[in-house]
């Protein structure tokens, strides 16, 4: 048995229950895991209000954690009982103090990352990574605006941003939250509560627009996102936290803008091992060498788990929050 929060109707944070549940013995290519630290992100809001699609109900939320292996199944052979390893992606289930999870997809934690650190920065870090290197390669003097900039993910974006050479411009709900970017290197923290941000952006750059804009927020930004983004520029539609924009109509985009449009997802880009673990060495690498830093903004117990989701939903945290099993 372990204890864990399950969600058995969707609903606002109060859907999550802290119970015992079972947990199987793992299966031949599984290990059994015992997590130290547990990372948050918005997917679980969305998974937890039927929005995102996640398995059958009930189950367990959540996709990043670090931990030790406390029981491996047949045929893990890259893995034994006692190594420190952390896993950024589904299968859900990290909301729980035990659980078995793939091998497959397991990344070993290196000695210099403790553990909270690495649950509430490998998705985030992994992300950045592949927005800004492989999805769209930001290079030196790209002028680059980026969404929800002091948040977990769009932290590690600005900063990434940053160190390719980027001008960096960052949307935000707050003064507080465009001072805290500004210390990110973010060029210019724009408050979109204040005035429009296509505006600024537009205004800012002398009429011409960001060459890509990361936008994570969807329904509220896009089409402004579009508005804001050069001729030839790229508009990167990675999140969707205030919902699913109206359909794109291919044939009805405004040729002379030549636009790229892409809506990546890092499970494709680390969808080989090879590639999870190269991405996963390439976000530590940037950690230790201080090009991404993890503002972690509050670690709460996993029994707390509901608070947590209603602070991010309430927009109050900046940067990570990771859970305390
Ligand atoms: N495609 C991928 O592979 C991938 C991977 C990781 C994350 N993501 C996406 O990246 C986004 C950020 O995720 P995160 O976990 O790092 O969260 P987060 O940025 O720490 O928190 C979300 C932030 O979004 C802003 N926001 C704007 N509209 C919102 C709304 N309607 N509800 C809640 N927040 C809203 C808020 O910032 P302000 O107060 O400044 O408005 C809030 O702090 C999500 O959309 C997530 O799905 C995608």
């Amino acid at each position: 048995m372990t204890k864990a929060q399950v969600i058995h109707a969707y609903g606002g944070a109060e859907v999550l229950q802290w119970e015992e549940i079972n947990v199987a013995d793992p299966a031949a290519g599984e290990v059994l895991l015992r997590h130290t630290a547990i990372g948050m992100n918005m997917m679980e809001i969305g998974l937890r209000m039927g929005t995102y699609p996640g398995p059958a109900l009930p189950f367990v939320p959540g996709v990043e954690a670090a931990g030790v292996i406390t029981e491996i199944g047949n045929e893990v052979t890259e893995f034994k009982v006692g190594d420190r390893v952390g896993y950024a992606g589904p299968p859900v289930g990290s909301y729980a103090e035990s659980r078995v999870y793939p091998a497959s997809r397991l990344i070993p934690l290196p000695d210099d990352i403790d553990d909270n650190t690495a649950a509430a920065s490998m998705i985030k870090g992994i992300t950045a990574e592949c927005l800004l290197t492989r999805s769209v390669q930001i290079k030196s003097g790209d002028r680059v605006l980026i969404h929800a900039a002091a948040g977990a993910t769009g932290s590690m974006c600005v900063q990434l941003a940053r160190h390719l050479g980027a001008e960096v411009f960052g949307t935000v709900s707050s003064k507080e939250k465009a001072g805290y970017i500004k210390t990110l290197g973010c060029d210019h923290p724009i408050v979109y509560t204040e005035a429009n941000f296509a505006d600024q952006v537009l205004e800012l750059t002398g009429g011409q627009g960001v060459d890509v804009c990361y936008d994570s927020i969807g329904k509220d930004t896009f089409t402004e996102s579009m508005r804001c983004t050069s001729y030839l520029g790229t508009v990167c539609l990675f999140g969707v936290a205030s919902g699913l924009p109206e359909p794109l109509e291919l044939m009805k985009i405004d040729l002379e803008t030549s636009q790229h449009y892409v809506r990546p997802s890092i499970y494709a880009y680390t969808r080989e091992r090879a590639d999870l673990l190269s991405t996963a060495a390439n976000a530590f690498q940037f950690m230790r060498e201080g090009i991404l830093q993890t503002k972690i903004f509050k670690t709460y117990e996993l029994a707390d788990a509901a608070t947590a989701h209603r602070d991010v939903e309430s927009r109050l945290t900046q940067g990570s929050i990771t859970f305390r099993p």
